[in-house]
């Protein structure tokens, strides 16, 4: 018997999304740290070092000086300033104040900017392996996701060309995710400018989601902000959070045109309204101080991500593509489904927690059935006990 609509809890909007994939590891991992067990994390999308002390500083010396109270829905406008001058010092961008929104970390700017730009029915282009926020959050959006497959054997580079063949009368957004999550695959400079282009003359919002932009190891960052002439269809998504190890602070922003900046104003003042008032000095710290920080935390997942690779390599049958900036490898484990029952790389990170004692992400969750996501933000002997828990476990299986 069908249901009166009246009697339905829930919209139908939140049935189309899932639990965020990465949390929900989280979860499964914390209740079996609390039975005791000693697990080897490698499931968090988190640097492991402590914010630095003079972004701390701040915070502190403006919740002393009472900056406590509400400001205005975009962000006090020194953290607009700071953010403009910064974008502009490091790829030549040329935002106003009035085009930029300070936000609850990234994903609250990215959540914002699909909901004003997204209508039901629009497509919106999204490179394979994604990072698992982007799919749900067009999906939440009335959104189609046109998935955009790319090849492994090529480290899942994205380019323009499959962007163009991907185009449709109905593309409404294409989103770029450079370096990426959780490949660590970046799209060379070359192919970025060709999407500008094709963005700009088809009149396509470009979404570049940046967190990673300063975590790039192939020589130069790089950013599309830095096209101006493209300006109008494009949306730099920027975040604080893996940058300055400020993931818990949740500090994030938008660069956009003048009237998606002021649109996306409009719904963020309807639901926080502006971010955390003394998270903004923070924030103002981080970006108008020394960036010695940045260059030393990059140095050093280098050095991890090399070390990781070398002792990943050591398991038979695992291969793993080399990643070129952000802080995760995606090594693809399908050799090993089939083996021991198990069918899938879900099952195949769910007995590795449970009986291997570590956490990994199921490569399901970004888009791809053969792998699994390890962050590497963790000591160097973690990496060696984690994976060789990981290789005792996967060679075991029969
Ligand atoms: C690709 C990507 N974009 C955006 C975010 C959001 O970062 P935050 O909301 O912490 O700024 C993350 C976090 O994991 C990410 O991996």
């Amino acid at each position: 018997m069908t249901q009166p609509a009246s009697s339905k809890v829930f919209a139908d909007r939140i049935g189309r999304i899932e639990m965020s994939a990465t949390m929900a590891v989280a979860a499964e991992a914390a209740k079996l740290r609390a039975q005791g067990a000693n697990l080897v994390d490698f499931g968090a999308g988190e640097p492991h070092f402590n914010t630095p002390q003079h972004i701390k500083d701040a915070a502190i010396a403006s919740i002393q000086a009472n900056f406590t109270r509400y400001t205005v829905v975009p962000g006090a406008p020194d953290v607009r300033k700071a953010i403009v001058e910064r974008h502009a010092a490091d790829f030549g961008s040329n935002y106003t104040v009035e085009e930029t929104v300070f936000s609850v970390g990234g994903k609250q700017a990215l959540f914002n900017s699909i909901q004003i730009l997204v209508d039901h029915g629009d497509e919106v282009i999204l490179p394979v392996p994604y990072w698992v926020s982007f799919k749900d959050i067009i999906e939440y959006a009335g959104g189609k996701v046109v998935f955009l497959e790319t090849s492994e054997a090529e480290s899942f580079r994205i380019t323009a060309d499959a962007i163009e063949k991907a185009i449709t009368p109905k593309t409404k957004a294409i989103i770029l995710n450079s370096p990426s999550n959780p490949a660590g695959s970046i799209v060379t400079e070359a192919d970025l400018e060709r999407i500008v282009h094709l963005a700009h003359e088809r009149k396509i919002y470009l979404l570049l989601d940046e967190c990673y932009v300063y975590l790039n190891y192939s020589g130069k960052c790089i950013s599309g902000g830095s096209y101006t002439f493209a300006k109008d269809h494009i949306v730099v998504l920027g975040s604080l959070s893996k940058t300055y190890a400020m993931t818990g602070w949740r500090a994030g922003y938008a660069l956009a045109p003048k009237a998606v900046a002021s649109n996306l104003t409009k719904l963020q003042s309807q639901s926080t309204s502006n971010a955390t008032s003394f998270v903004q000095k923070a924030a103002v710290a981080a970006l108008t101080s020394s960036q010695q920080c940045v260059v030393e935390f990059r140095n050093e997942f280098i050095d991890l991500r090399d070390h990781m690779l070398a002792r990943l390599a050591e398991i038979p049958g695992v291969t793993c593509t080399k990643p070129e900036g952000a802080f995760y490898v995606y090594p693809n484990i399908g050799k090993y489904i089939g083996k021991g029952g198990i069918k899938s790389a879900t099952e195949l990170a769910t007995r590795l927690l449970h009986e291997g004692h570590v956490v990994t992400v199921p490569g399901e969750a970004f888009g791809t059935a053969e792998h699994i996501r390890m962050s590497y933000p963790v000591t160097k002997q973690n990496i060696d006990e984690g994976v060789r828990r990981m290789g005792e476990f996967l060679t075991g299986l029969k």
